[in-house]
């Protein structure tokens, strides 16, 4: 039998993951970690991470959930509220702990309520940010409730991002998870030190796949899934082979009883198959080639950061995806727990997918 075709990239990393914290970290953690060299770790904790001490205390604990074995870094970030200090920025740049800020407007989606209420009350912490040259990262949608849902992201382009632009033209800026047309008509059609990240949901899936049979909380997520057309103008930006278009999984693990109730959590556990799901997209538009640029070079290109050495082999082999995430799911020393039945749904639950990574190699060689 002829040995099935494989291919080998240079290590990947996730520029947009939420690990959580207690038993959940613990549960999450080894997905991420077994194929990624490096995440950009969400803030988005209850409290959030505002402080230089918060964060290096989050990354230990996240550092304490790499199984033995795998070389894994978190890369921090901050969560601005409208009163972060640039101070707290300063020093966390300064000791090397944060590597970017994350903008989530007051009330956009979950743990957000410490979130900036207003764009102009951070005009300071901003300016710091510039001459840092430390990114900003934003959830980009208005909250405002007379805006529809689905217009919410092209409404902040116009309404906030094209005027905080304009203010700090020097700024790093990250447009996370776009979902629309528009983000990618903007970020394209924008310089060098705008970009985007895309996650493996926003390609598959179109809003038809929320109400597919019923109500699905398992598709919901934020910004929210949008028209068909619209997830055809992301999978032409990822493919694309713009430097400005790169991978973030949002992977946002949620316990069941959050996703399974009247008000379900936005939000999709898509680490365990990330790479095998962008795979999937890269395959269909017949263009393999730009998988490694968009998982593994654009994005440290954009931070600033090297190119990671080691490398991930995926297989073209048929596996299909499990429900659920496996225990164990306790964090050693903590008294949080999770129950196994509230283990987060995994993305393409139930699906066969068409590859598979097979190796990862952990050490950076020399
Ligand atoms: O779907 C989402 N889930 N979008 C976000 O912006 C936050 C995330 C979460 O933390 O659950
Ligand atoms: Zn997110």
């Amino acid at each position: 039998m002829a040995s099935p075709y494989r291919l080998t990239l240079r290590r990947p990393d996730d520029w947009h993951v939420h690990l959580r914290d207690g038993a959940m970290l613990h549960a999450v953690v080894p997905a991420t970690a077994r194929v990624f060299a490096r995440a950009i770790v969400m803030p988005n904790l209850r409290p959030p991470i505002t402080t230089v001490e918060a964060a290096v205390a989050y990354r230990d604990r996240i550092l304490a959930a790499v199984p033995e074995g795998l070389d894994f870094t978190p890369l921090m970030t901050a969560y601005l509220t409208d009163d972060l200090a640039p101070e707290v920025l300063e020093r966390g740049h300064r000791q090397g702990v944060i590597t970017a800020a994350k903008l989530y407007p007051a009330n956009a989606t979950t743990n957000s309520a410490a979130g900036v209420t207003d764009l102009e009350r951070i005009d300071p912490v901003l300016e710091a940010m510039e001459r840092l040259g430390m990114p900003l990262l934003i959830h980009g949608e208005v909250t405002d409730p007379e805006v529809d849902i689905f217009d919410r992201e092209a409404v902040f382009i116009e309404r906030h991002l094209i005027p905080l632009r304009r203010r700090h033209p020097g700024l790093k800026v990250v447009l996370e998870h776009i979902t629309t047309e528009q983000a990618v008509d903007y970020v394209s059609g924008s310089d060098r030190r705008l970009a985007a990240t895309i996650t493996p949901h926003h390609l598959h899936l179109n809003r038809n796949a929320m109400f597919a049979g019923g109500l699905r909380s398992d598709f919901y997520c934020l910004p929210v899934v949008k028209r068909e057309t619209h997830r055809r103008a992301l999978v032409r930006a990822a493919t694309s082979g713009e430097p400005c278009f790169f991978l973030g999984t949002d992977s946002a693990p949620h316990p069941r009883a959050g996703k399974e109730s009247a008000c379900g959590c936005a939000g999709i556990f898509n680490a365990m198959h990330a790479l095998e799901s962008y795979a999937a997209i890269f395959e269909q538009e017949e263009c393999l080639d730009r998988l490694e640029p968009f998982a593994s070079e654009f994005g440290p290109r954009f931070y600033g950061l090297p190119l990671n050495e080691q490398s991930v082999t995926l297989e073209r082999s048929e596996q299909t995806v499990p429900q659920r995430l496996d225990p164990p799911f306790s964090a050693p020393g903590d008294e949080t727990s999770l129950e196994v039945d509230q283990a987060p749904l995994l993305f393409h639950a139930g699906e066969t997918l068409l590859w598979r990574v097979v190796t990862s190699e952990q050490r950076q060689s020399s």
